[in-house]
């Protein structure tokens, strides 16, 4: 959601904390602001609106604040209060020229209000956060980390929080509980954030908060406590991507080098984990003896949004190949409905930040049940891929744009490979694994293949972008497919766009259909293609325009439907990936074309880490 940037060291702190905030922007944003030392006060400056504003107001210092070498800094997505200068980030705490910036909510927020309104605090915003900042200075006895310390002892909910004091200069106090926090150890200097591409730049040496962690830092000491349990210590880890990784590396908006990075991203998810001679897949990650494995009673899948599509995917290749039953839930409704969970089961929590809130309470609620926990995550360090302890990284690279893509493919060929592990582990042949290792290395090049269809498919898309409302259809595999591509046109270019059983139109939607609400259908040859050519005839016989996604070469689907883009010729269960591609470049292309976001749509954050 938000973002956090801190630093202290020996060089000037602004430069670091703005370019640190930018390079986070994608997470959320409605306001920012920074607060850094200055001999006779914390300065706090803040924006409404994108960085941009906060660095014009910065401009108009003249160079005041240019001296600082300790400093926080935020970018805002709200979750209590408007976009608003007075709700924006860094807080600062009444009497004790203490400053603070926070990711998360505090709960009991409305209650610290009153005790602390009772104490004379005077609130200017309506935030959660400012009331965590007069908390921690109505704690304040001359040490900041014993007054954190203290303070968050009296909090329920979530942070991940950066905070300084004016009689503690070139101190930092960071914590976190349930928001992530990255420290990054630099030569005489230490850079704080919230997700480590804003550290990289700097460092590549990162330690990863754990929750109830509260570190106080100052140039490159360090020292680490967990609330409650005294000094403790963190495994350093290296960052393995590189700064211009995260660079749109020359394309319009990083959701189109995105796409185009999926050949790419997507054999780096199968590397080394395809074993061609035994028909297998080497799942390390999974942590489950082939004795676990044959004694599984049923997978149970949770995930949000792109990832819970991912997880239909997944629910049909798990039961298809290897007789497992298998369910895939939306988190939140896992979370609350009180599931019946089995020793015997195995959650698999799929996301691509590893910080979503109803994906993390999913996974709690699942290893309370006694249930086997698996992360299927691409954000490595991050906190659903450190508490279900055992899992696979997509190792797709830093997801850049909120619109989902190559984590989508990725997470859908560790899926694949899953369902062939299951199968392995019980009845499928050596022969049908080996087979299955082909159909699953060759997703890249399918992949590759559809990309080079982006010409055709923009032009497809200049006959779209007016609609007021699009239907994405489909059977089987490709159902899943439907609801990620109505998802992917709905988030970046604002049409109204629903995904449906290509069998449940007729039940409802079809009252909708006209001559300004397109069908875009998913016609690719396999079982069901022709139960789904006769959806799109019924589809033609209400005046709408059908969109089909066909197999190279299937003459009678083209003949079939008003446009039309071709995927390579393969099993459904791996022209799940192609296909979705094709809808991916289609909803970029109407998109652009109606000059939307794209990479940072109205409403929208990277990672939804509030419920
Ligand atoms: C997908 O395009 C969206 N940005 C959103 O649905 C996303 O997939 C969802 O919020 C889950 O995020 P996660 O994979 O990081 O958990």
């Amino acid at each position: 959601m938000c973002g956090i940037v801190a630093y202290t060291g020996s060089r000037p702190a602004l430069p670091v904390l703005l370019s640190g905030l930018k390079r986070l922007e994608y997470r959320g944003y409605d306001s920012s602001g920074i607060a850094v030392e200055t001999p006779d006060k914390i300065a706090v400056r803040k924006a409404k609106g994108k960085v941009s504003e906060l660095v014009n107001l910065l401009d108009s210092d003249e160079g005041a604040l240019d001296q600082s070498t300790c400093g926080i800094a935020h970018t805002r997505w709200a979750t209590h209060g408007p976009p608003t200068t007075e709700n924006a980030h860094p807080h600062a705490g009444g009497k004790n020229g203490i400053a603070l910036v926070h990711n998360g909510i505090i709960e009991n927020h409305r209650a610290l209000r009153q005790k602390l309104e009772g104490e004379g605090y005077i609130f200017l915003s309506e935030t959660d956060t400012e009331v965590l900042a007069h908390l921690v200075d109505s704690k304040y006895e001359g040490s900041l980390v014993d007054a954190i310390t203290s303070a968050l002892g009296e909090v329920e909910g979530t942070y991940g929080l950066a905070a300084v004091a004016h009689a503690e200069p070139g101190k930092l106090v960071v914590a976190r509980r349930g928001s992530p926090i990255v420290i990054g150890l630099g030569e005489n200097e230490t850079i704080v954030a919230s997700d480590a591409s804003a550290i990289i730049k700097y460092t590549r040496q990162a330690i990863y908060l754990d929750d109830n962690d509260i570190a106080c830092i100052c140039g490159s000491d360090l020292d680490i406590r967990s609330l409650g349990s005294g000094a403790v210590s963190r495994a350093t880890s290296e960052i393995d991507w590189s700064a211009d990784a995260a660079e749109k590396g020359g394309y319009e908006h990083y959701m189109l080098k995105e796409i185009f990075e999926q050949p790419e991203s997507i054999r780096n998810t199968l590397r080394g984990r395809m074993d061609a001679d035994r028909g297998n897949a080497i799942l390390s990650g999974l942590n489950l003896s082939p004795r676990e494995l044959a004694d599984l009673y049923r997978v149970l899948i949770v995930g949000c949004g792109t990832s819970m599509n991912a997880g239909l995917v997944g629910e049909y290749a798990i039961e298809d190949f290897a007789g497992v039953l298998a369910e895939v839930e939306q988190a939140a409704e896992f979370r609350y409905r009180n599931p019946i969970i089995k020793s015997s089961d195995l959650v698999v929590a799929i996301s691509q930040s590893g910080e979503t809130a109803d994906t993390l309470a999913a996974v709690r609620e699942a290893i309370d049940k006694g249930a086997l926990v698996s992360g299927l995550v691409n954000t490595v360090g991050s906190t659903i891929a450190r508490e279900t302890g055992r899992g696979i990284y997509l190792h797709a690279g830093p997801e850049i744009s909120v619109a989902s893509t190559k984590a989508f493919t990725s997470q859908v060929s560790v899926l694949l490979m899953m369902a062939l592990k299951f199968a392995r582990s019980r009845r499928m042949s050596r022969e049908e694994g080996r087979q299955m290792v082909r159909e699953i290395k060759a997703i890249p090049e399918l992949v590759e293949r559809t990309l080079a269809q982006n010409d055709h498919i923009a032009k497809v898309a200049e006959r779209y972008l007016d609609c007021t409302s699009a239907f994405f259809i489909g059977r089987g595999y490709l159902y899943p497919v439907a609801l990620e591509g109505a998802l992917k046109l709905k988030e970046i270019s604002y049409i109204h766009a629903e995904g449906y059983h290509a069998a449940e139109l007729k039940h409802g939607p079809i009252a909708l259909l006209e001559a300004s609400v397109p069908v875009i259908a998913l016609c690719n040859k396999g079982p069901g293609q022709d139960k789904t050519l006769g959806n799109v005839a019924e589809c033609q016989a209400r005046d709408s325009r059908v969109l089909g996604i066909v197999t190279e070469g299937d003459t009678e689907a083209m003949a079939a439907v008003d446009d039309y883009i071709e995927v390579p010729d393969c099993p459904l269960h791996t022209a799940v990936v192609p296909s979705t591609v094709a809808l991916q470049l289609l909803s970029y292309h109407i998109a652009r074309l109606r000059g939307c976001a794209i990479d940072q749509p109205r409403n929208l954050a990277k990672s939804v880490t509030v419920e």
